[in-house]
């Protein structure tokens, strides 16, 4: 993955405002954000995350598509202001799914002193949650309708 500039670029700035999370923030706060992570641009193709692999890194994508994969099958797509790699950070489990970059993306890398410091700060832990939270309902709302499914198929 090719690391660019660690100085904040003004359109950096304003992507990162784009993120839930960082929104409301002054120039100065987003930009004291913005050193503590690293600029990176993959080609599409590129493996970001392995299912199952260790990994201490999360990113927020700025521009671009992921497509996310759990044990080969799709289940969601992530675009910009969406944070990615955020779960094996918080409970330090292996990574829960596979992301491969669907078109070329620009991303900012988080590492753990920085993941650290954000989760630090209310509306960041807030937009994260929120996010796992909705993944939660979407899974356990296709998990009903599997069931459904199912039990409709033995029904039969
Ligand atoms: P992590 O488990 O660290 O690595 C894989 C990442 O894929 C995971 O963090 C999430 O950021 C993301 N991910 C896993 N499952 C889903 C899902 N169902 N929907 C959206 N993103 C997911």
């Amino acid at each position: 993955m090719a690391a660019m500039r660690s100085d904040p670029s003004p359109t950096r700035l304003e992507l990162l405002r784009g993120v839930p999370g960082f929104r409301g923030r002054t120039d100065r706060e987003l930009a004291a954000a913005a050193r503590l992570l690293e600029e990176a641009e993959v080609a599409e193709g590129t493996v970001l995350i392995r299912e199952g692999a260790d990994g201490q890194q999360a990113y927020v994508i700025l521009e671009g598509w992921a497509a996310v994969t759990v044990h080969g099958e799709p289940v969601a797509a992530l675009g910009p202001g969406q944070f990615v790699g955020e779960m094996a950070m918080l409970d330090r489990g292996p990574r829960s799914a596979t992301v491969v970059a669907k078109t070329t993306m620009r991303l900012l890398s988080i590492g753990p002193e920085a993941f650290e410091s954000f989760t630090g700060q209310p509306d960041i832990t807030r937009s994260i949650a929120r996010s796992l939270s909705e993944r939660l309902r979407r899974q356990e709302a296709g998990q009903a309708s599997n069931e459904s499914s199912a039990q409709l198929k033995e029904e039969q």
